[in-house]
């Protein structure tokens, strides 16, 4: 069951969303070569307390750290750890917060100094694609018109569209249904209805699609080692016109 949110319900999610945003914002500007990723953990977890939030995913399924800090061939779920950012690494900061029993759930992939043109490339297509899958999220819309969407736009650039892992409907859990898919036929699935809020988050793969998970149980790499790329919104349908992004800074 897909559970709509009334107008308050959508503010606390909204409220989350933007700690989400502004500890992104922190995060992006604090990173540099030479920082580890619990580092990174670290300011995660101070900005989202010190702003009243709970972090969402700490303890969530037993995972052990505030943030997912995925580094080049990994696709999501990295554990922050004591490796050191470098110079031409890229970056996936997935950032949940929970504010008054709802979440926010964001990610962004960011360079570490300079990377080659065709990792700028797959950053941006990334990013574009989630623009691509928004612009289906509006009311009369069937689910897999936002999943189709990303998938178009993403694979004529040479890249793959991972399938283990999809976004998710979200609010007083951080995975609700329904479960949204970056791949798919368009004009199927449950219509799009005002009070839905949808974590939408395209991973892509320079490579093929496939991933598999690490021995520590949560990091997903690509099986062929090539670097994957990962933007996340959590957003909510309105009764006319685009979606309300709640992960983007006011
Ligand atoms: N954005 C990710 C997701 O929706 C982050 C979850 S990490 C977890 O699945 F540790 F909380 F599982
Ligand atoms: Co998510």
């Amino acid at each position: 069951m897909i559970i709509l949110k009334t107008s308050e319900e959508l503010e606390l999610i909204s409220r989350a969303g933007q700690i989400v945003a502004e500890c992104q914002k922190v995060l992006i500007q604090e990173l540099k070569p030479g920082m580890t990723t619990l580092d990174l953990d670290m300011l995660t977890e101070t900005f989202i307390r010190d702003n009243g939030g709970i972090p969402a995913f700490k303890g969530y399924r037993n995972y052990p750290k505030s943030l997912c800090a995925s580094i080049n061939e990994e696709v999501v779920h990295g554990i922050p750890s004591q490796r050191v950012l470098k110079d031409g690494d890229i970056i996936g900061l997935d950032v949940g917060a929970i504010i008054e029993g709802f979440y926010g759930d964001g990610a962004v992939t960011i360079s570490v100094g300079e990377v080659s043109s065709s990792i700028q490339q797959l950053i941006q297509v990334t990013k574009d694609a989630l623009s691509k899958g928004l612009e289906q999220a509006v009311v009369g819309k069937r689910l897999s018109d936002i999943s189709s969407a990303i998938q178009s736009y993403i694979e004529p650039h040479g890249f793959s569209v991972v399938r283990d892992f999809v976004g998710h409907g979200i609010g007083r859990q951080l995975h609700e249904e329904p479960q949204v898919p970056n791949y798919g036929k368009p004009g199927q699935g449950p219509r799009l209805k005002p009070g839905m809020a949808l974590a939408i988050e395209p991973m892509v793969n320079m490579g093929g699609a496939g991933v598999r998970v690490l021995e520590d149980g949560w990091t997903a790499v690509t099986s062929d080692g090539s670097i994957s790329a990962h933007f996340e919104h959590t957003i909510a349908i309105e009764a006319v016109g685009p979606p309300r992004i709640l992960t983007a800074c006011a």
